[in-house]
């Protein structure tokens, strides 16, 4: 499945993991990559030190093409940041917030594509504008922070806004070759998908989580602001409700987070032995969770997506 995305990124399939803080760690980035998708470190709440020891030990597994991705939120994390990624031979920083603009020439000199999360056209065209590769178009379906537009009607839009520049990945809810297909026919050129690879082996959790994607339906996410103070989708569960009776309790970005992670509700960096109590830990998910069943190794995933789609635009041409 050769596309645009592929051919700029260098890779078999157009297949992205997201670089989601807390869960993509080396093991499940090198895993990803070297099934011929492209995996991306989410280093949101790495330290310096522990992403460039992750990165390294991606080199260890695979020598196929990885990403960064980083919360361009933290502006005084940034620069320090685009420089350890260009040494850390990584070919790809994503910003998860925001428009990275003051780092995207460092990057480029270190021969590192720069790619931007966008929820709206308009963050799509000032992404563009500010010369970013490409970009990611997050629908509201999407697990972890979100904004109010569907993935359905986002991603044509952003793609006609600025499809004939560069190319345009869609992400939110997308979670088999079905979504990769349906995301190709928008105009799309490759999708990146979260949730789908937090229910594999390879991905690093809080205890509980990924059993939670196991058991949630459909409906069983809820966009709240318990967590952060900033909308974010999870696993709806007693503080969520909570929040949502008593929104006069919330306090803004990053109040909010310091208050979740004080009365044991989120653990920020994926610690596998944290105390958590599941009835309100923030476990990010997108409505695609309700498809997951089983926990499948991350290359096999990989393997699927790409099987499933060439089956599901086989039979979209055969009802023409
Ligand atoms: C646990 C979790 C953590 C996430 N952390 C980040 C992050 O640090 N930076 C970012 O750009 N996006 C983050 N996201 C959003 C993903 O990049 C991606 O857009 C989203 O998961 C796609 O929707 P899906 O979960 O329905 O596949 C996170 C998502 C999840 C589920």
């Amino acid at each position: 499945m050769r596309t645009r995305l592929t051919d700029m990124l260098g890779i078999e399939h157009p297949v992205m993991l997201a670089g989601m803080g807390g869960v993509s760690f080396h093991r499940l980035v090198a895993a990803v990559s070297d099934a011929g998708g492209f995996g991306t470190l989410g280093a949101a709440t790495m330290s310096p030190e522990e992403l460039a020891d992750e990165m390294a030990k991606v080199r260890e597994l695979t020598d196929k093409p990885f990403g960064v991705d980083l919360l361009a939120a933290l502006p005084e994390r940034m620069l320090e940041g685009s420089r350890q990624i260009v040494r850390g031979g990584a070919s790809l920083f994503v910003a998860g917030l925001g428009v990275p603009r003051d780092i995207i020439d460092v990057l480029h000199e270190g021969n590192v594509l720069v790619a931007s999360m966008c929820g709206k056209v308009r963050h799509a065209v000032a992404a563009v504008e500010a010369g970013c590769d490409f970009v990611i178009a997050q629908g509201t379906e999407a697990g972890g922070h979100t904004g109010t537009v569907a993935t359905m009607p986002l991603v044509p839009q952003i793609v006609d806004a600025v499809g004939d520049r560069v190319p345009v990945v869609a992400a939110g809810g997308i979670f088999d070759g079905r979504g990769l297909a349906a995301s190709l026919c928008l105009g799309a050129d490759g999708v990146w998908v979260g949730t789908r690879f937090i229910a594999t082996p390879e991905a690093r959790t809080v205890p509980g989580y990924k059993d939670a994607l196991l058991r949630t339906p459909e409906d069983g996410t809820v966009i709240s602001k318990g967590f952060t103070g900033k909308t974010l989708r999870a696993v709806r569960n007693k503080w969520t409700d909570h929040v949502e009776r008593h929104p006069e309790e919330l306090a803004p970005f990053p109040e909010q987070m310091m208050r979740a992670i004080q009365a044991n509700a989120l653990h920020l960096g994926g610690d596998e032995h944290a105390q958590v109590d599941p009835d309100k830990e923030c476990y990010p998910a997108g409505q695609g969770v309700g498809a997951i069943h089983e926990l499948v190794p991350a290359g096999e995933l990989v393997r699927r997506f790409v099987a499933e789609a060439e089956r599901a635009l086989d039979r979209v041409m055969s009802v023409r």
